[in-house]
Parts: C-alpha cells; sequence; structure tokens
C-alpha cells in the first residue's frame, strides 16, 4: 500500500517540517486545491506547490477540486506535480481530452469522483487514466467522517479494471482514511491512500503512516 499525506492538515507555519516527514516515512505528497466554486472552501494554489517542490523528494500528486482543471493542469505540472487528478463532475465529457493533456505534460494522470457520483461514469475512461481516485468523503474539506459505501464503490472499480485488462491501475482513496479502516481499503482493492488529519493531528505521524502501509 502507497501512503499519500495530505497537507492540507499540515502545520502551514512549518510546512517543510511537514513535508520532510512525509519524504521519511510516506510515498507520495498529495497537495489538495480548492477553487471555492467547484468546492465551497479555498485551499493553496502555485505558490505552495512550488515552494513544496523545492524540498519534496516524493512525487507530488495534485487533487484538483476546481472548474476548468483544463486551463491550469500546465501551470501545475510545471510548479512540479508528478501526478494530476481532475475530478470527472467538472471535466464531464471532456475527461478524455483532460487525460490526454495531463500525459502531453509529462504527468500520471488520474480521474475523480465524489461519492454521490455512480462509478459507471468514468468507466469510458479507465483505458486511459493512470490511477482512480475515489472519494470517501464530500470533496472540499480535510477531517470528515469516511463513507462506508465506498467500499463497494472500489470493488467495483477494480472489477472493472480486471475485466478491461487493466489491473495495474492504482486505485486511490481520499477523505477519512486511517489506520482503523486502511485493512478494509486494502482488501477492497485500494492501492493508495491519502490521509490528511490521521497523520498530521497524531502524535507520531510516522507511526500512523506505517500502520496504514502495512494494514491488510
Ligand atoms: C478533501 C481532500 C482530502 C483531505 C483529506 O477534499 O481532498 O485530501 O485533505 O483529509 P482527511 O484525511 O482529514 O479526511
Ligand atoms: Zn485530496
Amino acid at each position: 500500500m502507497l501512503i499519500a499525506p495530505s497537507i492540507l492538515a499540515a502545520d502551514f507555519l512549518h510546512l517543510e517540517k511537514d513535508v520532510e516527514t512525509i519524504n521519511r516515512y510516506a510515498d507520495i505528497i498529495h497537495l489538495d486545491i480548492m477553487d471555492g466554486t467547484f468546492v465551497p472552501n479555498i485551499s493553496f494554489g502555485f505558490p505552495v506547490v512550488e515552494a513544496v517542490a523545492k524540498v519534496a523528494r516524493k512525487p507530488m500528486d495534485v487533487h484538483l477540486m476546481i472548474v476548468h482543471p483544463e486551463k491550469y493542469v500546465e501551470r501545475f505540472a510545471k510548479a512540479g506535480a508528478a501526478l494530476i487528478s481532475f475530478h470527472y463532475e467538472a471535466a464531464q465529457e471532456e475527461s478524455g481530452a483532460v487525460l490526454d493533456l495531463i500525459h502531453s505534460c509529462g504527468c500520471k494522470a488520474g480521474i475523480v469522483i465524489n461519492p454521490d457520483c455512480p462509478v459507471e461514469k468514468i468507466f469510458p475512461y479507465l483505458d486511459k487514466a493512470d490511477y482512480v481516485l475515489l472519494m470517501s468523503v464530500f470533496a472540499g474539506f480535510g477531517g470528515q467522517k469516511f463513507i462506508p459505501e465506498t467500499l463497494d464503490r472500489i470493488k467495483a472499480v477494480r472489477k472493472e479494471l480486471k475485466r478491461i485488462g487493466r489491473p495495474e491501475v492504482d486505485i486511490e482513496v481520499d477523505g477519512g482514511v486511517s489506520p482503523s479502516n486502511a485493512g478494509e481499503l486494502a482488501k477492497a482493492g485500494v492501492t493508495l491512500l491519502v490521509a490528511g488529519s490521521a497523520v498530521f493531528k497524531a502524535g507520531n505521524p510516522a507511526e500512523v503512516i506505517d500502520l496504514m502501509k502495512n494494514a491488510k
């Protein structure tokens, strides 16, 4: 299992310290970009991503919760993203073109859906995606409670990936993830876990990362 701590829950006054925790103990740095329109919250933008890039020794995974993701993909790639995901709800039938655009910028491409979007909506794009991000809370805020119905959605996407002969595609889950649900997420077919609060609000982030990494 790969672990991607979300810096949304980090200490922004001492961001370097929290990025260093990810460098040392985790696999991927998850960066949440919120525009106040696609989601009712605003997080951070290019200056923060560029600053993190200067000290990052793990790949940066940019999760775009914005309208018109196609307008900003190239700038996030230039800012240092290695993986970029966007919401199907924001791109709709342009999703294939956005995945192509992300690839043309040299990044791995992911497609994201909120808990109320039927998983079948993204099936037409699974041949192009390097990873699928299934939200296990509604995008927009850290610290929410994990929605258990996500487990069946993971299984459905995993099954479809097998059917089309693409078992290597990662399934990432984001929202309310902690050591207490990491095991069942692994069993359902998740390969990449995002966790914000569970890691950075913990007394010992390294231990929490380790517990999730080894959860079975
Ligand atoms: C929510 C974000 C998440 C968030 C997760 O919109 O996409 O990445 O930081 O936070 P926790 O782990 O606290 O639910
Ligand atoms: Zn996220």
